[in-house]
């Protein structure tokens, strides 16, 4: 585990201008594997406890052992949930975790907690919390000690007395950790805690934290109401979508009392931008997760409020019938992921991994609902509802997420029918120049668009121009308007992603009226220099990183940019190149006028022995070259592709199947010849 959560520095995620441009045919979407109406069938819990997933917040992601974690922050982060109404979202447990305790018992072997940290004791704190109508968790370790290398006490051993401890100052949850474990079988050590939590005879909710080690899904649904499935997630992009793409496959294990828990919630804390968090959040909820926020409130944005009071996303995620939403497909970085809810509606996250503009689409009944002649959809960003005639499709920004809902009901009439707007054309464009774009809007529903509109917003100074009508009389289901526009970038635009605005305004056929928005990026680059070019040299266009900054001429430093050290592989020192963690994508704009790529890669000297990662090149879509798994002890490879045509090389590195840790690569000498 890493005790240190390093922050990710932003990087630039360029988002390409449409996905019709990159094959945009309807998705396969095989049958979900769960049943369409029968509900869950897990066998109800006994002690009814979480029987929905637990929310609430715990500081961990948040200040980790810092002094600021203390009494007037968790009494301060009680007192906001009732102020700013996320207790009546549903947020009840207020949590802590490692580090509030002092690290020796006391004579009599009792626990006690940090009088600086917490002056008046934990019970105190327990009262303040009950008080405003909330619970309050805390937080021990399976182990002789908890994961802090300061060495606070651990349960094993202690079970019993720890317990009664926990229940005598009235604590409602244990996040029960792994570290220090002495070896001891894992079902054995959190059976015994069990055990003595029900001795107390106080209703504690019992969070089982051994990070997926043991796959307690499959033995753990007895013993606590949830069960970390997943190492420790970090504020970034990577960190989250690695522990989605982990959490994913485990649906069939979750129901009402016992939950996969994929970590607490990043979401307000910085690594990521809105639209990350907003997937983070819809993901999480779409897969009945664990909602416990890790930011601090005291400082949250308004934006950070808004993603996690939204009252129709937490309904998905605390939704009666419990199911964890399941696959329905996934192609090239596209995802269809629906939730059976218990109104026999289904919640459909049309989630996007890539770094560029996708177009993402399902049907109402390849997510499992009955046939119907139109169905109710629900945005659950945007709380507006329109009707479909059953395809449920959109341009889904990158890393973006939409959630919807959609219900076979009768009620559909009463909604204007869907659209669905994309855009066509060349992502890239230049300082000066001119593009053409293709913009369509197309009927999704059972009722007829009446007096469409179409308009293309671009940035201050840009011209944007339709060269042909912008308007439809009326669309019935399935005709699409088709518009072309000419766009001119002003001369001496910098280099860099620019945002454009597509937008729909029309009628329901009662005269209501309707509108739809989606946000497009165009990139702004300069061409390739001539010859040959030291990447290092170069703009990118984007970058992925599994910690900190990629690295210019050094190696990656996991934090800050230029904490990096010389690029050393098998002792030899490189002058020149990139250096970069596991998972990482650069990737450089070639516009077709490159031919090749070449560097000599390996793992840094610099982490010790036990790095392992894979090196790609890639050519737009297509694996131009690669190496095996490289290890630490291996010299430099020499890795060369031909990039001949591609409009967007990405220098790729995965981790070699074995996590990311110690994954620092370098490209060293890596030069690009057009
Ligand atoms: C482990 C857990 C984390 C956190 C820390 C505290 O890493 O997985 O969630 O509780 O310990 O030290």
């Amino acid at each position: 585990m890493r005790h240190l959560l390093t922050r990710t520095i932003r990087r630039r995620v360029i988002g390409a201008l449409t996905a019709g441009l990159l094959g945009a045919a309807g998705l396969a979407a095989p049958a979900l594997a769960t049943p369409r109406t029968t509900p869950a069938t897990a066998p109800a819990p006994t002690d009814g406890l979480a029987l929905t997933p637990p929310m609430g917040f715990n500081n961990w992601n948040s200040t980790q052992c810092r002094a600021e974690f203390n009494e007037s922050m968790v009494e301060g982060i009680a007192d906001l949930f009732v102020a700013k109404g996320l207790k009546d979202a549903g947020y009840q447990y207020v949590n802590l975790d490692d580090c509030w305790a002092l690290p020796t018992r006391d004579a009599d072997g009792k626990l006690v907690p940090d009088p600086e940290r917490f002056p008046h004791g934990i019970k105190a704190v327990a009262d303040y919390v009950h008080a405003k109508g909330l619970k309050l968790g805390i937080y021990t370790s399976a182990g002789t000690k908890t994961c802090n290398p300061a060495g606070f006490p651990g349960a094993l051993g202690h079970e019993y007395s720890d317990a009664r401890q926990f229940a005598d100052w009235g604590v409602d949850y244990l996040k029960y950790d792994n570290c220090n474990n002495q070896g001891v079988d894992a079902k054995q050590r959190y059976t015994t805690m069990r055990d003595a939590l029900k001795a107390t005879g106080r209703p504690i909710v019992y969070s089982i934290c051994e990070w997926g080690a043991n796959k307690p899904w499959e033995w753990a649904a007895d013993l606590g109401q949830l069960w970390r499935t997943t190492g420790d997630i970090g504020d970034s992009w990577g960190s989250m979508l690695s522990i989605l793409k982990q959490n994913l496959p485990l649906a069939p294990y979750a129901g009402p009392g016992h939950w996969n828990d994929p970590d607490m919630l990043e979401v307000g804390n910085g690594g990521m931008t809105d639209t990350e968090y907003r997937t983070h959040f819809s993901m999480w909820s779409v897969m009945a997760a664990p909602l416990l926020i890790g930011s601090d409130l005291r400082t949250a944005s308004p934006a950070t409020f808004d993603i996690l009071g939204n009252k129709e996303v937490i309904a998905v995620d605390q939704d009666p019938l419990g199911k964890q939403g399941a696959v329905v497909s996934s192609e090239g970085g596209r995802w269809v992921v629906a939730k059976e809810m218990a109104d026999g509606s289904r919640a459909v996250a049309l989630f996007n991994e890539t770094n560029t503009a996708q177009r993402i689409s399902t049907t109402a009944t390849a997510v499992g609902l009955p046939r119907a002649s139109a169905y109710t959809l629900r945005d659950l960003w945007r709380h507006t509802s329109s009707n479909t005639a059953g395809t449920i499709s959109a341009t889904v920004p990158a890393h973006g997420t939409l959630l919807v809902r959609v219900t076979a009901d009768r009620k559909w009439a009463e909604q204007p029918p869907a659209v669905e707007l994309r855009l066509d054309g060349s992502p890239f464009t230049e300082a000066g120049r001119t593009v053409d774009y293709t913009s369509t809007v197309t009927d999704l529903g059972r009722t007829a668009a009446e007096r469409v509109s179409v308009s293309l917003a671009g940035p201050a100074g840009w011209t944007v121009r339709p060269t042909s009508p912008t308007t439809a009389g009326a669309l019935p289901t399935g005709h699409t308007l088709r518009t072309t526009w000419r766009v001119t970038v002003p001369e001496g635009t910098a280099t860099g992603a620019y945002d454009l605005t597509l937008r729909t305004d029309y009628r329901a056929p009662n005269g209501v009226r309707a509108s739809s928005e989606v946000p497009v990026t165009a990139t702004v680059v300069a061409p390739p220099p001539h010859g040959v070019s030291y990447l290092g040299d170069l703009p990118w266009l984007s970058t992925v990183n599994g910690y900190g900054p990629v690295e210019r001429d050094t190696s990656n430093g996991e934090s800050a940019a230029g904490d990096g050290h010389p690029i050393t592989i098998g002792g030899t020192v490189y002058a020149k190149g990139l250096g970069v963690h596991a998972e990482s994508d650069v990737a450089f704009y070639t516009g077709g006028l490159c031919s090749t790529v070449s560097a000599r890669v390996g793992v840094d000297d610099e982490k010790g022995g036990a790095g392992t990662v894979a090196f790609e090149i890639r050519a737009d879509d297509t694996k131009a070259a690669a190496t095996g798994v490289l290890t630490n002890a291996m010299p430099a490879q020499q890795l060369t592709a031909d990039v001949t045509g591609a409009q967007v090389v990405h220098l790729v590195v995965t981790d070699g199947g074995d996590g990311i840790d110690s994954d620092h690569a370098d490209w060293a000498d890596a030069k690009l010849t057009c």
